[in-house]
């Protein structure tokens, strides 16, 4: 299958601020065993491939699938909590939701909820934090391994200072987490992510626990916050008393490599950074939900200059939707209003939502970008006529401009189709064949 349409990428670089755009405004991808085979021109392509049908897209942008590195799947239902700062928010609104996924049917219909918002918003890969409950931690791989959307995710634990039944214990973590592990880590696309919450609920054994898994099992990634909000991060150094920084918590126990995503780091020392830096960890820069609680504005400048590397999570249900295409105009925004903030280009943002997080989750061979090779992951955003998107890309002389645009603009509807290894995951019967 040809598809054609207006093609926009960001280049392969590893820094955002050497990100350029790639367009063919008349583009072509041939499609092939689920992976993109061809990329070009589509006068190109099509003398290339001149018996494949064609799909043909009016109007519009097609973009590499978009990459969440950080969201919340209990969270879909308390997107938009006013007026907390993080603890008082986990407390009085989002672990009292959480604990509701004990119950496997609410957390059956959550899950399917949950993918449908990941694809609805053209996010075609994701590392997900989990439910504490492994029953409904298995539904969602259930339901991600069915649809074939490639989840990274595990289940999240705690073992103090959340609600008492959210807690585990170490040794059930262990268990729990193999079991999962053993069932869907490398089965029909899934990968598992060893998730403590953070150190704030965490006992040094939970902390050791999860370290064990890690050595125990090759291949898993690790995810958990760090350094989001002050009174958090007093708290865990009250706990912690032997560890220097939030960062060293989890180095203690073998947590910080080139598997590992930290959420926010919004107030990080300057140790953390070096030591991020240095051991290839990720983290995952989440601002609308930095915003949202109050946190702080993500110090984009230091983690550019001290090389740690970062890419962009929704952080729903802190976060205030799905979209990364909204989550990069926050991005921008809040680096505009920082007086160190960074000036991202309309590259860089499409950067930090495909490649660097495709990097972030260890698939950057397989997803991000468009060459032939990857999975032919892909989101169509077409203006919905009369919109204001409409108008502004009638009027757009650049790719650039269009590219801003859609990052300013875009909503959910104007997601017209989203294609995860070369299957039409959203949006069916809305093409018309050449
Ligand atoms: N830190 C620990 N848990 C959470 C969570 O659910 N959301 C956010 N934003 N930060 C956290
Ligand atoms: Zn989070």
């Amino acid at each position: 299958m040809i598809i054609r349409a207006s093609l926009i990428q960001s280049s392969q670089t590893s820094d955002p601020l050497d990100a350029r755009l790639e367009s063919w405004s008349d583009g072509a991808i041939f499609v092939e065993n689920g992976m993109i085979a061809d990329v070009g021109p589509y006068e190109d392509v099509r003398a290339r491939h001149p018996d494949a049908p064609v799909e043909r897209l009016r109007g519009g942008l097609l973009l590499p699938g978009l990459i969440d590195v950080h969201v919340h799947y209990p969270q879909t239902g308390v997107i938009g909590a006013l007026g907390l700062e993080l603890l008082e928010w986990l407390e009085r609104i989002t672990l009292p939701a959480e604990s509701r996924f004990s119950d496997p049917g609410h957390a059956r219909r959550q899950a399917r909820l949950f993918l449908r918002g990941l694809i609805g918003n053209g996010t075609t890969r994701a590392l997900v934090f989990g439910s504490h409950f492994a029953r409904a931690q298995a539904a969602l791989f259930e339901e991600a391994g069915a649809m074939g959307y490639p989840l990274v995710s595990g289940l999240a634990t705690g073992d103090r200072n959340l609600r008492p039944e959210l807690h585990t214990t170490p040794d059930r973590a262990y268990e729990e987490n193999r079991v999962l592990i053993e069932r869907f880590h490398g089965k029909s696309g899934l990968r598992y992510a060893v998730t403590p919450r953070f150190a704030l609920a965490a006992s040094e054994a939970l902390l050791e626990v999860s370290g064990a898994l890690l050595r125990e099992y090759p291949g898993l990634m690790v995810q958990t916050h760090i350094n989001e909000n002050p009174r958090e991060i007093q708290t865990v150094a009250r706990l912690f008393p032997a560890a220097r920084d939030y960062l060293e918590t989890y180095e203690r126990h073998g947590l910080v490599g080139p598997r590992s995503v930290f959420a926010h780091d919004v107030h990080p020392k300057p140790r953390e950074l070096a030591r991020l830096a240095e051991s290839g960890a990720w983290v995952a820069h989440c601002p609308s939900s930095n915003a949202f609680l109050g946190s702080g504005i993500f110090p984009m400048k230091d983690h550019l200059s001290a090389g740690a590397r970062f890419a962009l999570g929704s952080d729903v249900g802190a976060g205030t939707r799905f979209s990364l295409l909204g989550e990069a105009m926050d991005a921008y925004k809040t680096q505009r209003v920082r007086p160190d903030g960074i000036r991202l280009s309309p590259a860089a943002l499409l950067y930090l939502a495909t490649r660097a997080g495709a990097a972030a989750l260890g698939q950057a061979g397989e997803a991000g970008g468009l060459e032939a090779g990857k999975s032919a992951d892909l989101v169509w955003v077409r203006p919905l006529a009369g919109s204001t998107l409409e108008a502004v890309l009638a009027e757009a002389d650049s790719s650039e401009h269009a590219l801003g645009a859609v990052f300013a603009l875009a909503r959910e509807a104007e997601v017209a189709a989203v294609w995860i290894g070369g299957r039409m995951v959203h949006g069916r019967g809305m093409l018309q064949a050449e």
